[in-house]
């Protein structure tokens, strides 16, 4: 099956314009956004400073979690039929599809550094259902540890990991590997007090759809920020996919002057206060987000700097930040076939593209080869889709200073 997208190139560029503007001058944006646009939420500091003086009392402006945790402790799974009859079925096989590359990619690397038979620990923060249980099993992990604010989710994951490891007590070749799940709050509460073993060396942590709702508030993104650092060994690795900041504003923006809502038939972002898309500020920028069928709940822009400097207060190195478009065209090469295997493209033949604007864009594509299908998303999953990235840091390693701080060993 060939594969083609047509991206909206000009949109790209965009965004990437602008990120490479935030990018050369980080910290000056960082502080003029402080001075400027935040400056009605922490005045005259930066977030690092902020951070680190950790001014604001523990649990403060959690005000959204618990609808954050009933939206998905009430989402009922979909019969393997209702999904097949989705208008995102392609797009949530295509996501899954990038977070397996994510993850093969960063096991590789962990591998890499290890001898056969070493153990590999891995951390899910905000594992929801346990959708990524079957990737952990594939790379071959000896131990896991799941957690997500919903605890209905948390005993659905559970449940589905006895499945796994029943198959594999069955087989005669089946991996096995322990797991460990509670369900708790990953922005209030220091998950390293809830393992079985406070001492325990992670090698990756993995937090899929979800680090974007720590933005809330200072004090929670500081928390789960620690969560996903403290316990990872130096070389270990923290990977994530979230909404890029950067893009749902760009779009807002193009829906024109005064708009506080876009989106298309399959998912919609909406603010409800004109203070959020005109000064949005480092933490709590709020927005409704509706995706179909699976999301409507309140998330939070991640300006990317202040991730970035929140990463190294514990010691985790930013070294990758890619769009999700940009994702697929890296990994695509040697992630054709994966891809084929989970479902993650529609097939479309030339006739119904010339008749359909949600496939219009690969019309050109088919050009000498008509009779053969291709591999593509709707024009309404691409754009939904395409408001994520991924990043991944890197644990550095560190020394400890007179009074017990680390001294973390950046490489830059
Ligand atoms: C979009 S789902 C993603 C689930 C899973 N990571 C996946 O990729 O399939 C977002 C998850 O984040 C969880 N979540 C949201 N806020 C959380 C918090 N403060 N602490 C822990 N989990 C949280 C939700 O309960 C939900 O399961």
């Amino acid at each position: 099956m060939s594969i083609q997208f047509e991206t909206n190139s000009a949109d790209e560029d965009y965004a990437r314009a602008k990120l490479s503007d935030d990018e050369e001058s980080e910290d000056n944006v960082t502080r003029k956004r402080d001075q400027s646009l935040a400056a009605n939420v922490q005045p005259d500091r930066d977030a690092e400073a902020d951070a680190e003086a950790d001014a604001e009392p523990e649990g403060s402006g959690a005000a959204n979690t618990h609808v954050v945790a009933h939206h998905y402790n009430e989402l009922k799974e979909a019969g393997r039929r209702e999904r097949h009859k989705s208008k995102i079925y392609f797009m949530r096989n295509f996501n899954n599809w990038i977070k397996s590359q994510l993850i093969n990619e960063y096991m590789a690397l962990i591998k890499n550094q290890k001898r056969v038979g070493d153990a590999l620990r891995v951390l899910d923060m905000c594992c929801g259902k346990g959708g990524d249980l079957l990737k952990w099993d594939k790379a071959l992990i000896s131990h896991l540890i799941c957690t997500d604010i919903a605890d209905v989710s948390v005993e659905q994951c559970q449940r589905r990991y006895q499945d796994i490891l029943q198959r594999a007590e069955k087989s005669k070749y089946g991996h096995k590997f322990t797991a460990e799940f509670f369900a708790c709050d990953s922005t209030m509460v220091r998950l390293r007090e809830r393992y079985k073993d406070a001492s325990l060396q992670l090698n990756l942590v993995s937090c899929q759809f979800a680090f974007h709702y720590c933005f809330e508030s200072l004090s929670q993104a500081d928390c789960m920020m620690r969560n996903a650092a403290e316990c990872l060994e130096p070389g270990g690795y923290f990977i994530a996919t979230i909404p890029d900041a950067y893009e749902i504003m760009r779009r807002l923006k193009a829906a024109g002057p005064d708009a506080r809502r876009f989106g298309n038939d399959v998912y919609s972002i909406e603010f409800e206060d004109d203070m959020m898309t005109e000064a949005p500020p480092l933490f709590g920028a709020k927005y409704q987000f509706h995706l179909e069928g699976v999301v409507d709940c309140p998330e939070f822009l991640v300006h990317f700097p202040t991730l970035v400097k929140l990463g190294r207060k514990h010691g985790l190195q930013l070294i990758r930040r890619s769009t999700f478009a940009d994702y697929y065209k890296e990994t695509m090469p040697q992630g054709r076939q994966l891809l084929q295997r989970m479902s993650g493209l529609e097939s479309v033949q030339a006739n119904r593209c010339a008749n359909d604007e949600q496939f219009k864009h690969v019309a050109k594509a088919f050009g000498a080869q008509r009779g053969r299908p291709l591999g593509t998303l709707s024009k309404s999953e691409w754009e939904a889709t395409t408001l994520y990235l991924v990043c991944a840091f890197k644990k550095c390693k560190n020394s400890w200073d007179a009074n017990g701080k680390p001294i973390f060993e950046f490489n830059d």
